[in-house]
């Protein structure tokens, strides 16, 4: 978390006067000429005039950006950029300003405004003694709200700055950020700093190394995220108690009993006038480490399995967004059933039939489906505690990541919830594609074994995605409202680190559903498109403040994996590299 504890500001001062190291101005690119008008003035010509400034610039420093941008052909296109500096004759206040293009403007979304400011802060980044940057906000429109404008800028200078524990170098440190705009949204802002620092901790947790990462990994966390918070954790690790209540996720964890038990971790979170009106369960896949079991996967395809904890890592991170925020109307849970899926003699094997907490009898055809049979139990214990909706978060199948590529395929049986996950997730800039799981996705899981219900693959080879999002389903009743983010092709970037992407998604979903309960303390952003608060069930196949200490040990401590929890701001540098591998995803 490189960026902690750099200190966010508004200014509604002239941008151009701001002292800062660096000043980031995005302007937008004029819509091009419809094709059936006139020859084009020597002014169209010109592709600086092609710009829509925000501010008044003086003269001087107009004559010089215009120069350049005619040099440079800049003209406001999307991903552009053009730098000025600081002289005695433009009076810029910064060191360094740059100009940064987001195209047309009712075009920009704010996935793109994000990855501009990213790209922008980057630049400066690699300046010597940059400190301080100052960001002039975009114009709000209808795809890009003026909190979301916030809360991206907020994130990019996160993203800009982040490095995991294990690097070799700390991340450049910013001390100061000035979001120019004229309006101070202080609470959009510390909404937005909870949110990058969830985003950060998935990360740290993601991009840990395999041989350090255990179960207790995720346990450390959660206590963690426990101590002086209105966050009450528990956690269940008795194999005895696992294998009695929650078979299916037994199985899986009978590779790595004697080396790694299983644990069940929940976290809860109500608000302290304890007069929730709605009660929201969170269920995020935790496998540590995925070797696939005995059906093993082959060469490079076990490269980047240290992810398969990924959505527990977000369920973790949401509770620490909710300890920071306090949302006064919504209660919530998070649960993890946290193992590895590894090999030794008594590890579950193909043509076994296990049972599970919701009754219904499982044929394992595949050890490499394993998430699904972790997360069924995982739902039943969740749906015990009667919350009006679950939402599972999963790097599931190697399908998902097919079907949607790096975007999060957003699944469930109730579409009003959906739709809601999707306009909370969009207005934060999370790539989010919806799928719709249908009657045939229960038809594909039914087991023809005769004794057994369901089967942890599907009878096809098509919708992979879907009939594991129906198998998870499965673990509760058809009129609970669901909502199943399958984040397989999202969760690590192609160079093998984690994005964090989909906390942004939940935390934000959590706070519109705050807000429209009544907000309080926390009222939340508002999304760019409306939400809605209705959640019937619709039936299936209808479509259907942050913790002190953090658990993560460098791997450069001795005995690291056992050791104290430290201090974010003490994380420390490895002594060793742990070996790159080439990377060949499923
Ligand atoms: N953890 C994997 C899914 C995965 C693949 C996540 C690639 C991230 C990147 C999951 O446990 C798995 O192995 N799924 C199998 C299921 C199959 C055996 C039915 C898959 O997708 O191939
Ligand atoms: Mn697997
Ligand atoms: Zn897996």
């Amino acid at each position: 978390m490189g960026s902690a504890k750099t200190r966010f500001s508004f200014s509604s001062e002239k941008a151009t006067s701001i002292k800062a190291d660096g000043l980031i101005i995005p302007v937008f690119k004029k819509p091009a000429p419809k094709a059936d008008s006139k020859a084009k003035s020597p002014k169209e010509v010109d592709p600086s005039a092609s710009i829509v400034w925000p501010v008044t610039l003086d003269k001087t420093l107009k004559d010089e950006i215009e120069a350049i941008a005619l040099e440079e052909k800049f003209d406001g296109s999307k991903g552009k950029t053009l730098t000025v500096r600081q002289s005695s004759a433009n009076k810029l206040g910064a060191r360094r300003l740059v100009i940064v293009g987001l195209g047309e403007i009712d075009k920009v979304l704010p996935r793109h405004w994000e990855a501009n400011a990213h790209k922008a802060l980057a630049g400066l980044l690699g300046l010597k003694d940059f400190k301080s940057v100052a960001i002039l906000l975009p114009e709000a429109t209808e795809k890009l709200s003026a909190e979301a404008a916030v809360s991206l800028a907020v994130d990019a200078v996160f993203q800009a700055t982040y490095k995991s524990m294990e690097a070799k170098e700390p991340g450049p440190k910013l001390d100061s950020i000035i979001l120019i705009s004229d309006k101070k949204r202080e609470n959009t802002l510390q909404q937005a700093q909870a949110l990058a620092e969830a985003r950060s901790l998935v990360k740290d947790l993601v991009n840990h190394p395999s041989n350090l990462k255990t179960t207790n990994t995720l346990v450390e966390q959660a206590k963690t995220i426990g101590k002086n918070s209105a966050i009450k954790v528990n956690v269940q690790s008795s194999s005895a108690w696992i294998e009695k209540n929650m078979p299916c996720f037994f199985t899986v964890a009978k590779g790595s009993l004697a080396s790694d038990p299983p644990k069940f971790i929940s976290l809860h979170y109500a608000p302290k006038s304890g007069k929730a009106k709605k009660k929201i369960a969170i269920v995020g896949k935790s496998v540590i480490f995925d070797t696939g079991g005995y059906q093993v996967k082959p060469g490079d395809y076990m490269v980047t399995m240290k992810g398969d904890m990924t959505g527990g890592a977000v369920a973790l991170a949401t509770m620490q967004a909710l300890a920071a925020l306090q949302p006064q109307n919504i209660e919530v849970t998070a649960y993890l059933a946290a193992t590895p899926n590894k090999i030794d003699s008594d590890a579950m094997i193909p043509d076994s039939i296990v049972n599970t907490s919701c009754g219904k009898k499982v044929e394992i055809r595949h050890t490499d489906a394993e998430g699904r049979l972790t997360l069924i139990d995982a739902v039943t214990k969740a749906a015990e505690s009667k919350p009006e909706e679950i939402i599972t978060i999963a790097t599931l199948t190697g399908a998902a990541s097919v079907a949607v590529g790096s975007y999060i395929a957003l699944m469930g049986n109730n579409e009003a919830l959906r739709d809601r996950i999707a306009v909370a997730g969009r207005s934060q800039g999370e790539p989010i594609q919806t799928l719709d799981v249908t009657e045939d996705d229960f038809e594909n899981i039914k087991s023809k074994l005769d004794g057994a219900d369901i089967i942890n693959t599907s009878q096809r080879k098509n919708r992979g995605a879907q009939t594991a999002a129906a198998f998870v389903m499965s673990g509760a009743s058809d009129e609970m409202p669901m909502a199943h983010m399958d984040i397989a092709g999202a969760d690590m970037t192609p160079d093998e680190k984690a994005t964090g992407v989909s906390v942004k998604t939940i935390v934000q979903y959590l706070l519109n559903e705050d807000a429209s309960l009544g907000g309080g303390k926390a009222s939340a952003p508002k999304p760019a498109a409306k939400s809605t608060t209705t959640s019937k069930a619709a039936p299936k196949g209808k479509v259907a403040k942050a913790p002190a200490t953090a658990p993560l040990k460098s791997p450069a401590k001795k005995g690291a994996a056992k050791g104290t929890p430290k201090k974010p701001s003490d994380r420390q540098p490895p002594k060793a590299k742990p070996a790159a591998s080439p990377k060949k995803k499923k």
